[in-house]
């Protein structure tokens, strides 16, 4: 009903890019014109880990269902992986990457304090129109960027946007902390999103529904000790693993259906489930709450670790590249993280 309401108001609002003017007549949706990503090439498996820290392979598949994770090269920096899986996405979308007319980036790894990693990006693509800029909110990152492109697109504010969630956490994590260091991963992956009229039902291609939730009391259960403000240094990522994972799957699987209910959807009508990569454990629980099957899941984690903003793009690239996705199937996307935050994206492909 919300989200109706939402689209009704804003339906007769005018786009204006490059002196053209675009009236809707009907409903606007924001629809994935593109898709892709980029992991750096070098792979540590868990044995590597073990020759570091005091840990096992069979601990940390068992654990958390991770085999292997991708760390970012000494000079390869976050904008660098976030460019490499913009292009790939404006290149899928098929689109002149200069007429995007918004960029949000996801990270909690930005390459400086400031300016946004996003205006590096945005440079990169030799676009000079229209505005770059970054959401941080860790893990949910990329769920709270999709979110905000869309608010953005719907009110006409916006015609065609990248939205990217990009990490280095290689660079925030203490190397001697064992039950850290081994979650982690780095990697980039982004989608192009565009403009497009819709009848308003949930038969329409593009984003559904979303939700984002917050809840600030749990701020010292996954957090970085350091910081601008704070202590003037970057910091390294510290986490109380079991704390949120407790919260972890109650949380998805509300939002989830908090989500489903805004566009009154029933769960048995979703095809696919594209869950932020922390745990194979979270993973199961939540779609076992949520009755989902486990071919529904598209899982990660195994290869890619936690890669925190950049692991739901990431997993959905994969899915769509090797067919699963197809064009109209209904896909859910969750994400939970630092903060707490959490949040779900509900879209016809
Ligand atoms: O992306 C943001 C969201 N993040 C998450 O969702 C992560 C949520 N948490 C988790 O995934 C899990 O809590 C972990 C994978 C982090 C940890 O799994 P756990 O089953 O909760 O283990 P634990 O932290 O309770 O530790 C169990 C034992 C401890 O030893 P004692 O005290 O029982 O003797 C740890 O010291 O395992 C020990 N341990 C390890 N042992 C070998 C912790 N890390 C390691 C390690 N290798 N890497």
């Amino acid at each position: 009903m919300q989200s109706r309401l939402m689209l009704n108001t804003f339906n007769k609002l005018k786009n204006k890019k490059n002196n053209s003017m675009t009236t809707y007549n009907k409903p606007v949706r924001s629809v994935v014109l593109g898709i892709g990503s980029y992991l750096p090439e070098k792979i540590v498996t868990n044995d590597d880990l073990a020759k570091i820290v005091d840990t096992s392979d069979e601990w940390i598949r068992e654990r958390s269902g991770i085999h292997q994770r991708h760390i970012a090269a000494d000079d390869e920096i976050t904008s660098d992986l976030a460019i490499k899986a913009a292009k790939r996405a404006i290149k899928d979308a098929g689109i002149d990457g200069t007429k995007i007319d918004l960029i949000v980036l996801a990270t909690s790894t930005p390459d400086n304090t400031f300016p946004a990693t996003a205006t590096k990006v945005q440079a990169a693509l030799g676009i000079t129109d229209g505005v770059a800029f970054d959401v941080q909110a860790v893990c949910s990152g990329f769920v709270f960027a999709l979110n905000t492109a869309d608010a953005m697109i719907r009110c006409g504010q916006a015609n065609k946007a990248l939205v990217i969630g990009a990490e280095t956490f290689s660079r925030i994590l203490d190397w001697k902390d064992r039950s850290t260091c081994v979650l982690f991963g780095d990697g980039a992956g982004a989608v192009v999103l565009g403009a497009q009229e819709g009848e308003g039902t949930n038969n329409d291609r593009g984003i559904l529904a979303a939700k984002m939730r917050s809840d600030g009391k749990h701020y010292d259960k996954l957090y970085v000790d350091g910081g601008p403000s704070s202590t003037q240094t970057v910091g390294y990522l510290r986490m109380q693993g079991p704390e949120v994972f407790k919260h972890a799957v109650k949380n998805i699987s509300s939002v989830v259906l908090e989500t489903l209910d805004l566009v009154h959807m029933p769960i048995s009508q979703v095809d696919w489930f594209v869950p932020h990569q922390a745990n194979k454990r979270i993973l199961d629980g939540a779609a076992k709450k949520l009755k989902l099957t486990r071919d529904q899941v598209v899982v990660t984690v195994d290869r890619h670790g936690n890669t925190s903003a950049a692991s739901v793009p990431l997993a959905l690239d994969e899915a769509v590249k090797d067919g699963r996705i197809k064009p109209n199937d209904v896909v859910l996307l969750e994400a939970m993280g630092g903060g707490f935050t959490w949040g779900a994206v509900l879209l016809r492909w």
